[in-house]
């Protein structure tokens, strides 16, 4: 195969989709439309990715900083033709280019590697059979069935607005021809731009081969103009993204219940139940099971593990067999070791959590290190910050820890201690003996009477 030149056209400006940021930057699982464009060219191993961009131009550079691209800058958006004119001073002269379209997030590197196949020394163009071809270039064809030329819809005469084959915006060519093309474009059409589509009718006159490949998948070729149209993608994302879960063993209880905004990696025997959500980078191990209604984002949760329903999870580590949940946030910084328990309305935060430790009620603990099979009992509360500053609580193996107490930090518990319920411990408490801090006696006012509703 030649040499590969990939150029992506992204300087449209998306005006439907009534916003201030970019077309291109709209996101498809939580991830920028381009990037999915530029995922899949890094995946044919070209030699030089060019984007055109334009319209919100930096901001656009900005996103993909760390990825080694041209930027080409069309300043007017001039049409197609003119979009890839920008490109030419950045084209080597013995590779092929492909053309991709930025707003096209489902864009198929198979699909691209057998236009690829078909381009060596012709021009290869992805075409698609649309039920309602309204508004695309016509793949015009001669009598024998080769093509002839692309006109787009608005310069169509009515019998050619009846061919449902349609130009995807996908082709690819060698440089020789493309440059020599781009120099022949004139803008005399019924929208005064400067088509791409119109080097098919060069090829023709110089006897160069044009090749079709017809795709049959409608949303790799879809492109992006509205949002109504990210809603729909976003859902076929999300859909092909569940069905490749379910073929690779992964129990989804409702595959159309699922969300997947980055990537999610599953080991064998994984159950996931509704209307879960993961974000970011999140790795379950064998036989994890998670429950209705949870979030987890950025989260390695080892095999074994079950997480109980409505649990957050927002940059955590979880060893295995451990149970979370229900109702539990595990918020950024915390680490449980394995068989941990961690119940409903606790709150972790920063917390390094060692073997076979139980927080299983009611409790905030954050910026603490616990130690092996310590129980936290239901509402404990480690008191971290003065409103300045924060402070770490230790918490030294096989301590228990009576309910409703607070350990206000920096402090630590010795190991073994037990500390009573109720106790406000401010100071450190000594290794295997009890230590409380209560008011000095219990009370009981015989005569108090319980106060009464005032009649009006
Ligand atoms: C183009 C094709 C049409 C095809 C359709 C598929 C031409 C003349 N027509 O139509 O045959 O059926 O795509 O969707 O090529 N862009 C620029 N600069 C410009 C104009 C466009 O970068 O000056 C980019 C857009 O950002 C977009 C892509 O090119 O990513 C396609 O532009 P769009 O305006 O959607 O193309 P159409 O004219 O609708
Ligand atoms: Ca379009």
């Amino acid at each position: 195969m030649s040499k590969l030149n990939i150029v992506i056209l992204a300087a449209g400006k998306g005006t439907r989709m009534h916003s201030n940021t970019p077309k291109v930057l709209h996101e498809i699982g939580a991830k920028p439309i381009l990037g999915h464009v530029i995922a899949c060219a890094k995946i044919l191993n070209p030699n030089k990715i060019i984007v055109v961009y334009g319209f919100g131009g930096e901001t656009v550079k900005d996103k993909f900083a760390n990825e080694s691209i041209t930027w080409v800058k069309q300043a007017e958006q001039l049409g197609t033709g003119h979009a890839v004119q920008q490109a030419v001073a950045y084209l080597d002269d013995d590779a092929n280019t492909l053309i991709l379209l930025g707003d096209v997030p489902l864009v198929d590197a198979g699909a691209c590697q057998k236009l690829l196949a078909q381009a060596e020394n012709k021009l290869a163009i992805l075409s698609f059979n649309k039920v309602d071809p309204t508004g695309y270039g016509r793949m015009v064809r001669d009598a024998s069935g080769q093509i002839s030329a692309i006109v787009e819809h608005k310069d169509a005469t009515d019998c050619q607005r009846k061919i449902i084959e349609v130009n995807t915006g996908m082709m690819a060519m060698p440089n020789q021809y493309l440059v020599k093309w781009l120099a022949q474009l004139t803008n005399d059409n019924a929208q005064a731009e400067y088509y791409l589509t119109d080097i098919v009718a060069f090829a023709v006159q110089q006897g160069v081969a044009v090749v079709a490949e017809i795709t049959e998948d409608e949303w790799s070729v879809t492109g992006i103009n509205a949002k109504t149209d990210l809603a729909q993608i976003e859902r076929i994302y999300q859909t092909r993204y569940a069905q490749q879960l379910l073929q690779q063993g992964v129990t989804l209880k409702d595959p159309a219940r699922l969300d997947i905004r980055g990537t999610l990696r599953c080991g064998c025997d994984v159950e996931i139940d509704v209307n879960c959500l993961f974000e970011g980078d999140v790795s379950l191990g064998d036989e994890v099971k998670i429950a209705a209604n949870c979030v987890i984002k950025n989260a390695v949760i080892a095999a074994g593990t079950h997480i109980a329903a409505f649990t957050h999870i927002d940059d955590a580590q979880i060893g295995e067999n451990s149970r979370i949940g229900p109702f539990a946030r595990l918020r950024p910084g915390t680490t449980l070791a394995a068989s941990t328990h961690v119940g409903n309305f606790v709150e972790l935060k920063n917390s390094q959590v060692d073997v076979g430790s139980k927080i299983n009620h009611l409790s905030y603990v954050g910026d603490t290190t616990l130690g092996k099979n310590v129980n936290i009992g239901a509402g404990t509360i480690t008191c971290n910050y003065d409103g300045a500053n924060k402070f770490r609580t230790v918490i030294e193996d096989d301590v228990f820890i009576g309910s409703d107490t607070q350990l206000v930090a920096p402090v630590t518990i010795g190991k073994g201690a037990t500390i009573a319920a109720g106790s406000t411990i401010t100071k450190d408490a000594p290794a295997g003996q009890l230590t409380f801090c209560r008011a000095k006696e219990q009370k009981t006012i015989a005569s108090w009477k319980r106060p009464v509703k005032i009649k009006k």
